[in-house]
């Protein structure tokens, strides 16, 4: 299954990385899209070897509430087909089966997502605070969110900066500083923050598109 896929592959990943001897120093890692919250997890669960710099691209941090192509803040039809998906989306086959399912975070039923999400409620300690979790995040010199500001895949986009839509209802956003994960800094990302390590980067365009000069100018010295 598809969730098996994703946990086979946070700990395939780990110990991958914990038998490769040219990383046992630390190494950078760069996630693209839903690599960005798949590497994430990996940080958080697999501090050995360390990794140094995690760069999130395009990623969805917070999860998603809409389909791509179909923003459902400014479509009926968009928003009526998300609300539709909400009752399916949280039952463990589809959790199991669908990896989009995983990124999956339903704001009018906080309670379903909390209770049900398998992969992001764990990983952004909805449920419970595993220590284990924020003291690894914390060990990382710097965590960089890079947004396209023209996202139309990502629904909302404020995702990726790890923001996301206020609970209880789907067109307000709030950003991460607002949210109850960092006022009550469950994971570590205020402490973070405050020692400069969180680099919020927005680019102009769609989802993933960059120039080879952006990511020379702006990516590739993270990597130095
Ligand atoms: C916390 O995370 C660690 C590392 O993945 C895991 O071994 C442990 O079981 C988790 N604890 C809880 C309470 O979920």
């Amino acid at each position: 299954s598809y969730r098996l896929w994703v946990l086979v592959s946070v700990s395939m990943v780990c110990s991958q990385l914990a038998q490769d001897p040219k990383l046992k120093d630390g190494y950078n890692a760069m996630g693209f899209s839903q690599g960005g919250q798949f590497l994430r997890a990996v940080a958080q669960r697999c501090p050995s070897p360390p990794m140094k710099t995690l760069i999130s691209v395009g990623g969805q941090q917070q999860g998603v509430y809409g389909l791509p192509k179909c923003p459902g803040e400014s479509s009926h039809i968009c928003d009526w087909i998300r609300k539709k998906l909400n009752s399916g989306v949280y039952t463990d086959i589809v959790q199991k089966h669908l990896v989009q399912a995983q990124y999956w975070h339903d704001p009018l039923n906080d309670d379903l997502y909390k209770k049900h999400s398998l992969f992001l409620a764990d990983i952004n300690q909805e449920r419970v605070v595993n220590e284990t979790y924020k003291k690894n995040l914390q060990l990382l010199d710097k965590f960089v969110m890079v947004k396209f500001l023209q996202d139309s895949v990502v629904d909302p986009a404020d995702t990726e900066w790890f923001g996301f839509l206020k609970t209880g209802q789907a067109k307000e956003t709030e950003t991460l500083q607002e949210s109850v994960l960092y006022k009550e800094d469950r994971l570590g990302l205020a402490a973070m923050d405050a020692a400069g390590k969180l680099d919020f980067l927005g680019t102009e365009g769609d989802h993933l598109q960059f120039t080879r000069e952006w990511f020379n100018a702006k990516l590739v010295p993270y990597l130095r």
